[in-house]
This record gives C-alpha cells, sequence and structure tokens, in this order.
C-alpha cells in the first residue's frame, strides 16, 4: 500500500485558495474541511466554493465533511467533482444509503469516526466505502496534537479490513507531521491528511514529499 499525502487547505491563506491549491500539486489530494458550526463548533466553507475549487484544483479534492445532516448535503459534492466524498458516521441517519448514493454519483464512498467512536459497527459493511477516516483529534481545528490513543483503533481497522480481503483505505486527519506519520502508518493508515505540518513548512512540496518517504518507510 503506497501512501497518500492529502493536505488539508484548512491551513491555506482562505484568500488565496487556487494559489495555495497550486502549491501542493504534488500530493494526491487535496483535502478539503466542510464545517458548518453544528457538527463541530467552527465554520468554514460549503458548497458553492467546493465547486470552484473543483473547478480550478490542479490535483483531486477529498471532501471531509464535518456537517450535520450529511444524507440530505454529501451527494452535492459528488456532483460538484469530488473524487472522495467522507461523512461522518456520528452524523449520517443512513450511512448504507448515503455511501452507494455517493458511488452511485461516480466518488469514492468514505467513513469518518470521532476519536472515541467506534468503528466495530461498521466492520460488516467495510464494502460498501472506500476509505475509513479515523480522527486522531478532535475535528474541528487544524494545528491539534496527534491523540496517541487513537493508534490501537487504526490496528483494529486495518486489521478489520485485511480480514475482509478488502482495498479499503485508512486515512488519518490531525496532528499528522514528521513526528507521527510513522507510528500511523505502522499501525495501518495509508492516507494522510497534513494542514498545519505542509502549510506551514517553509518549502510547501518539499514536506508532502518528506512525509510520503517516511510513511512509505514504516510500511516497508
Ligand atoms: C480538523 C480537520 C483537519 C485539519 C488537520 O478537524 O479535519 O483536516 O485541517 O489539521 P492539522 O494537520 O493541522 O492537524
Ligand atoms: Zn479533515
Amino acid at each position: 500500500m503506497s501512501a497518500l499525502i492529502a493536505p488539508s487547505i484548512l491551513s491555506a491563506d482562505f484568500a488565496n485558495l487556487e494559489r495555495d491549491l497550486h502549491r501542493i500539486s504534488n500530493a494526491d489530494y487535496a483535502h478539503v474541511d466542510v464545517m458548518d458550526n453544528h457538527f463541530v463548533p467552527n465554520l468554514t466553507l460549503g458548497l458553492p466554493v467546493f465547486e470552484r475549487l473543483a473547478q480550478v484544483s490542479p490535483i483531486p479534492l477529498d471532501a471531509h465533511l464535518m456537517i450535520e445532516d450529511p444524507d440530505r448535503w454529501a451527494p452535492a459534492y459528488a456532483e460538484a467533482g469530488a473524487a472522495s466524498v467522507t461523512f461522518h458516521a456520528e452524523a449520517a441517519t443512513a450511512p448504507v444509503r448515503l455511501a452507494r448514493e455517493i458511488r452511485r454519483l461516480g466518488a469514492r464512498a468514505c467513513v469518518a469516526f470521532r476519536p472515541a467512536t467506534p468503528v466495530e459497527p461498521f466492520v460488516d459493511l467495510l464494502g460498501e466505502v472506500d476509505m475509513l477516516l479515523l480522527m486522531t483529534v478532535e475535528p474541528g481545528f487544524g494545528g491539534q496534537s496527534f491523540i496517541e490513543g487513537t493508534l490501537p483503533k487504526i490496528r483494529r481497522a486495518r486489521r478489520a479490513v485485511a480480514d475482509a480481503g478488502l482495498q479499503v483505505r485508512i486515512q488519518v486527519d490531525g496532528g499528522v507531521s514528521r513526528e507521527t506519520i510513522e507510528r500511523a502508518a505502522e499501525a495501518g493508515a495509508d492516507v494522510f491528511v497534513a494542514g498545519s505540518a505542509v502549510y506551514g513548512a517553509d518549502d510547501v512540496a518539499g514536506e508532502i514529499t518528506t512525509l510520503r518517504r517516511l510513511a512509505d518507510g514504516a510500511h516497508a
């Protein structure tokens, strides 16, 4: 499993999003955090901005919806051109129906879990999704420190995916940096979101390359 790097534009300059998408053009995905001030205590951007980002981005967009009622709102992000659409397990009413709808619209479907939300209820439903997002901080803000206690959950999720014989990716989001990415990779993560670590680096493109090399090294 080769590591994929998805810098979060939450740490970009919101007055220069197109420019800052081009600064991460050597990444695999641009991770776009949609927050509604209900599911999380922060407000970022919504569908009209996302639609424009999808038109100008040099790399595919990974939509992370930290919103209430994703059953209603998530399909539009697939229609807007997201490569993957992530909704939260805690917020979705009918996650299987929603995942199927996202896939029908041509995007990869992903389900996300807060640090304290167990993945076990989804173990028999792994065939319905393309990726699990295991939050390694409480969602809502960039720049928080990695919660080490999430590592056993990453390991259990990786084992469940292997036992099911599926290709489901495991994404980690929050506090991922040079200091933490290898532990997350060793535990079984293979898609890495990093906001402040990438955009806070002097050499943004170089940081993406470094993170990818560290994760691939930990997988080897
Ligand atoms: C937080 C967001 C993350 C955030 C990560 O709720 O989902 O994507 O941008 O930021 P860092 O990498 O700075 O922890
Ligand atoms: Zn995110």
